[in-house]
């Protein structure tokens, strides 16, 4: 059973049961192991984390970030080089996306990592940040980790030793790639020339490339921008204000943290894109252009410095995920831009594939970025139609206009709204692209020639419309989400049209409702809002699983999020149905579209159940399939935290789990999953 067995693995584990325990629950005869949390250091410079927040903004470039989310696992043989086979020597590079939450106009906050949260006066309806080294510390906490991974025995560590350790911080030194470098849209007052930029930031979903590199995706980095009120008035560049407001940055917004009210000095006040002086190079009016990338990263080299693939476009990237990979064809990547009502996209590049690129990169010494400006610097961008037949078309988006200002340009193609496109997976056996349709509500589903002008939209790829039982009435939206797929024509991933059908629907068991649970789910596999997604890697018994994580806010009355195995099908191996429900403005909508063969426990599985508070999201396993690594991510988020009361936190995942303290802080982890047999994972 080597790579490309057109056979699809049978799962073999136990159900494990909704739940809202505050630890992780995996199947009898598995292992969840504790690897690598929030503040845990990456070298030997700075001490253990001290699990109080007493630590120092500086520190943070030499331990884990928070929220970890996406992270991929690049292979080291015994002697420290690239290997696609080792699966006990290893990097992982993972994305730490963004802070607990922070109420920029009173200060109220759930900053754990701060001895006693963010600190804070607040001033004309701002709260101001009166600590500096507290938004250095959290400057620091964001970006991604590159650490090294070995396995003694049946466990698995950090190696603090190794050189090959990073920490990509958002203020970490990044060189603008492709169409963007040099334009006067990027020319800041750190690179006048616009064709460098510090940091990356809110960092979801991940992808790699064939060429043995990391691409980190900026999602939601629009809200870290304040800018002032009277803004617009002040903007130049043609069609400028209308960008702004459809990226979500109207005039008089403060930044998520408001770091740029904590000082003069230009690590603060580059995060005010309002235009200040005579020139762009005077301000960082444009700051704001410099994000929303995918970003490559080499986790071979820790010198290489980070590039932003200006050529991929400029929207909420949530993840990047590659087509297959063959000789003489161009190199494809599918990305989801996650925003209510945005688009699928694909990148084509111009250059075919040379799998000597491929060879290359299994050297140390090699330039991967030099590889990575080949493929990833020069092709076309287009955004996906799902024509109401089955049927769907790539619809090209052109030059600087479409890298920039890519959902106007979107807009105007013709492409089809989503749901809020998450993450995508690539079915090594297929081909076929999934990607996951998290959730709407009714807003999100309002769109410019809504038939009533108030009725929640729905069409063939987003079909639903109706309440969820947890949350308020009259939403009328998707809130419990689903999944799309598609097979490119000819099996070309380069290709400029495919089908398409729903693989499946997030729902509640009890959902007496056929219009909700479409997909026939039952206690042992019912979920709701998919986001993570990954199939199990080439070249292992479990190749062509489907791992699906969840994000979600609709079902947490009943359940922990989780975490999911399925063996997917293919497109069009289910039926031809209608969905009807009642939109918002009490409309009857009636769609009919292609939907995936009905679910069973046999095809879709509950793996895992998270801690209180948590999101599942970030997976990968070593190339045997025998260590799965997964992130939990923001345990105890949600509930205020009074920080000397230990009583009051929402979690106390994972000290409680696995360090012997339950009365610890909670912290964003990394685990790493072992069947006690070694074994391969699900199957
Ligand atoms: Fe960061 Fe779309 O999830
Ligand atoms: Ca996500
Ligand atoms: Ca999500
Ligand atoms: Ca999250």
């Amino acid at each position: 059973d080597g790579p490309g067995t057109p056979v699809a693995p049978t799962l073999a584990f136990t159900a494990v049961s909704k739940n809202l325990l505050d630890q992780i629950t995996v199947p009898a005869g598995y292992t969840a192991s504790l690897l690598y949390s929030l503040g845990d250091p990456i070298n030997n410079t700075v001490p253990n984390w001290a699990g109080d927040g007493s630590e120092t903004g500086a520190s943070y470039t030499s331990r884990a970030g928070d929220h970890h989310d996406g992270m991929y696992y690049f292979g080291l043989s015994g002697t420290g080089t690239p290997s696609l086979t080792a699966s006990e020597r290893g990097i992982l590079a993972m994305n730490h996306e963004a802070p607990n939450p922070f109420n920029t106009a009173t200060g109220v906050n759930n900053l754990y990592v701060h001895a006693s949260g963010a600190t804070t006066t607040v001033v004309g309806g701002v709260a101001t940040r009166t600590v500096p080294d507290e938004c250095i510390k959290e400057i620091n906490h964001h970006g991604v980790s590159v650490i090294e991974v070995n396995k003694t025995g049946a466990n698995w560590s950090v190696n603090r030793n190794s050189t090959f350790n990073r920490r990509v911080t958002a203020a970490t030194l990044m060189e603008i790639s492709g169409p963007l470098r040099g334009n006067a849209a990027m020319f800041t007052k750190f690179s006048p020339g616009g064709t460098q930029t510090q940091g990356t930031v809110n960092n979801c979903a991940n992808g790699h490339t064939p060429w043995g590199t990391y691409l980190t995706c900026e999602e939601n980095w629009v809200g870290y921008f304040a800018r002032a009120a009277g803004d617009n008035a002040k903007r130049t560049r043609a069609g400028e204000v209308a960008s702004l407001n459809r990226y979500g940055s109207p005039e008089n917004a403060l930044s998520r943290l408001n770091w740029n009210t904590a000082g003069a000095g230009d690590e603060f006040q580059r995060w005010d894109t309002s235009v200040k002086g005579a020139t762009a190079a005077d301000d960082f009016r444009n700051v704001i252009n410099q994000f929303g990338f995918v970003v490559e990263i080499d986790p071979y080299n820790p010198t290489a410095v980070p590039r932003k693939r200006t050529a991929l476009g400029r929207f909420a990237h949530e993840g990047c995920w590659p087509g297959p990979v063959v000789a003489g064809r161009p190199v494809v990547f599918y990305m989801g831009d996650d925003n209510r009502g945005d688009y699928i996209y694909k990148f084509v590049s111009t250059a075919l594939w040379d799998a000597a690129d491929g060879t290359a990169a299994q050297t140390l010494g090699t330039d991967r970025m030099a590889i990575g400006s080949k493929y990833m610097d020069a092709g076309t961008l287009y955004v996906a139609r799902f024509n109401a037949d089955g049927s769907g078309t790539w619809l090209p988006l052109a030059g600087v206009a479409g890298a920039l200002d890519t959902r106007i340009a979107a807009d105007t193609a013709g492409a089809t709204r989503m749901d809020r496109p998450e993450w995508g997976a690539v079915n090594p056996l297929t081909g076929e692209v999934y990607i996951t349709l998290t959730n709407n509500n009714a807003a999100g589903r309002l769109a410019t020639g809504t038939p009533t002008g108030t009725a929640a939209l729905s069409d063939p790829a987003n079909p639903r419309v109706y309440n969820d039982p947890k949350g308020a009435t009259a939403q009328r939206g998707n809130p419990n989400g689903h999944i799309i797929r598609w097979r490119e024509t000819g099996d070309l991933a380069a290709a400029t049209t495919f089908q398409w059908d729903l693989y499946l629907f997030g729902a509640r068991a009890a959902s007496v409702d056929t219009n909700v649970n479409i997909s026939g789910l039952v206690a042992d596999n019912d979920f709701s809002s998919p986001d993570g997604l990954w199939f199990g890697r080439q070249g292992n018994a479990a190749t062509g699983l489907l791992w699906i994580q969840t994000d979600d806010g609709a079902y947490t009355d009943v359940t922990n999020c989780m975490m999911l195995a399925a063996v997917p099908g293919t497109v069009g191996d289910g039926a031809t149905r209608t969905v009807t429900g009642t939109a918002a403005g009490g409309e009857t909508r009636v769609v009919t579209t292609k939907v995936g063969k009905a679910a069973t426990t046999s095809n879709l599985r509950r793996f895992l159940v998270g801690c209180k508070e948590c999101e599942i999201t970030g997976i990968d396993s070593t190339p045997d399939g025998k260590t799965l690594f997964v992130n939990i991510q923001h345990p105890g988020e949600e509930k205020q935290a009074t920080f000397n009361d230990p009583a009051t936190f929402g979690s106390h995942w994972p000290g409680n789990q696995y360090l012997g303290n339950a009365n610890a802080r909670p912290r964003s982890s990394t685990i790493v999953i072992t069947k006690n047999d070694g074994g391969v994972i699900g199957i």
